[in-house]
């Protein structure tokens, strides 16, 4: 057996694929006649970001930026490094960060504090999950997937300790797991 624990449903495939279209829509609504570049922090926002991807009908160009906050920790360090910066040049660019959870804040501050200084035209922020009782520094999250309680999450691209990424559904890591 490839996955010693099979963690319950937190959210399963099905809503993250009906919420996951009405992101797309709400961002092809808002940037229609225009083209986005779409950023995707790897890894955790892998999954999500090429479901994402294909739920947006516009002209789009794919960045990827690597961040890491965590060791092999569920809890933030709050030390945040960039392990691999865009390609590409993103002045006046409209860009679309994708995470797959803001928790604390302090990863999304890092990397919007990085990216001002891109200068890009739009810079906007989607994330699958944001746990707003963990706020450490307050985040705009333009285009959210699902508000969640401060459990620690895992499945559909959230690791914990390098696993799980592969689990089609989002699940909930508890210590009998
Ligand atoms: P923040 O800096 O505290 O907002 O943490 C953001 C990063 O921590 C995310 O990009 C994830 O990589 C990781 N993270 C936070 N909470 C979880 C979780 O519940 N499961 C898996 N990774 C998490």
């Amino acid at each position: 057996m490839i996955n010693e624990i099979n963690p319950d449903v937190y959210i399963s495939t099905e809503d993250i694929a009906a919420r996951t279209k009405e992101i797309g829509n709400a961002i092809t609504k808002e940037f229609r006649g225009e083209e986005v570049v779409v950023l995707c922090v790897l890894k955790g926002a892998f999954i999500f970001c090429s479901d994402l991807l294909r739920e947006i009908n516009l002209p789009t160009k794919l960045e990827f930026i690597s961040l890491s906050s965590y060791g092999a920790n569920t809890e933030s360090s709050g030390n945040v490094i960039m392990e691999m910066d865009v390609t590409s040049n993103l002045e006046g660019k409209n860009v679309i960060i994708v995470e797959d959870i803001v928790d604390t804040g302090l990863t999304m501050k890092f990397l919007l504090g990085l990216l001002e200084q891109k200068k890009p035209k739009t810079l906007k922020v989607a994330s699958l999950l944001h746990k707003t009782s963990r706020t450490q520094v307050p985040i705009t999250v333009d285009y959210l997937g699902f508000e969640i309680e401060d459990k620690f999450v895992i499945g559909y691209g959230l690791d914990y300790a390098g696993r799980y990424r592969e689990l089609p559904y989002i699940g909930v890591l508890n210590a009998g797991n």
